[in-house]
């Protein structure tokens, strides 16, 4: 019988972990998901998982070889900018194939007032008058960009509360977890009079309403656009990538 192909599986979205639940049921390969360890209590994986840094772009490629993986996947969030070059730096050396699940991102639509911005400084710069409550979706690493703004109010929403105080004068932490409805959105806009939305531009469904919601607001939205990341082989949905490795294992 030939042997499986093991696929390293980079993770930490809900693409990753629908991508794993389908590459278990399947003869002929093996998934070996990784996580950073961001989150204290992560959602259940199937199939083997690993987790923590791996040491960059060596120690990846070490990794790569040792473990004998045949095809690495990265279905990291579109905002995981390092992690995403390491595996495309490794994989060269390694000689690794590999392919980059990235769900598309969102489009305005009619209705939207949508203020694109290339980063989270430029979205600072945006904020000042436009309103006073400010629902602020961003990365824990992004909210120091906000720091300047003490005048505004943000409400920040985390999966874990903040192990050490943030770098905001007049905020408040909300702690959950996606996916969202937009019924749920609209009470915690509504609750804390919220008058502008920042947020990255994620794309997919889990994360969505808040835009649908600001829209049925006529609230105005600091979209922070995707850094800019090439990869030969791209798709953006679970089902195109099973049909990659299938065409590999
Ligand atoms: N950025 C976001 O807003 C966001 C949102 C939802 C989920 N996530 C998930 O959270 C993780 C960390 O995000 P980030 O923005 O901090 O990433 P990042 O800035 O691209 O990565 C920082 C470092 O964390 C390690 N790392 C990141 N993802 C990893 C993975 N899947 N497996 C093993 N090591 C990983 C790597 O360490 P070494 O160099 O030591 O290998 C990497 O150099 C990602 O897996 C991402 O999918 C991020």
């Amino acid at each position: 019988m030939a042997s499986r192909r093991r696929i390293l599986l980079l993770g930490g979205t809900g693409e990753s972990r629908a991508l794993a639940e389908r590459l278990v049921t399947q003869d002929g390969v093996e998934v070996i998901s990784s996580l950073a360890g961001r989150t204290e209590q992560p959602q259940a994986i199937p199939g083997s998982l690993r987790i923590g840094g791996f040491g960059g772009i060596d120690a990846l490629a070490r990794y790569l070889a040792e473990e004998r993986i045949d095809l690495l996947v990265d279905a990291t969030h579109p905002f995981a900018e390092r992690i995403s070059e390491n595996a495309a730096d490794a994989c060269r050396r390694s000689g690794t194939p590999r392919l980059l699940l990235r769900r598309a991102p969102w489009q305005a639509v009619e209705g939207d007032r949508w203020i694109s911005v290339a980063d989270a400084d430029a979205a600072a710069y945006a904020v000042p008058g436009l309103a006073e409550r400010v629902f602020l979706s961003v990365g824990r690493q992004e909210l120091a960009a906000f720091a300047p703004l003490v005048e505004t109010w943000f409400l920040v929403r985390m999966v874990d509360g903040p192990r050490q105080a943030l770098p905001l004068a007049r905020c408040e932490v909300v702690l959950d977890r996606g996916p969202f409805e937009e019924e749920g959105e609209r009470a915690l806009l509504l609750e804390h009079r919220i008058g502008a939305l920042v947020t990255r531009n994620s794309g997919g469904e889990a994360t969505y309403p808040k835009i649908a919601v600001a829209r049925a607001l006529g609230l105005p939205v600091v979209m922070i656009d995707r850094p800019a990341f090439n990869a030969a082989e791209t798709v953006t949905s679970v089902e195109d990538a099973l049909a990659w490795i299938a065409a590999r294992t």
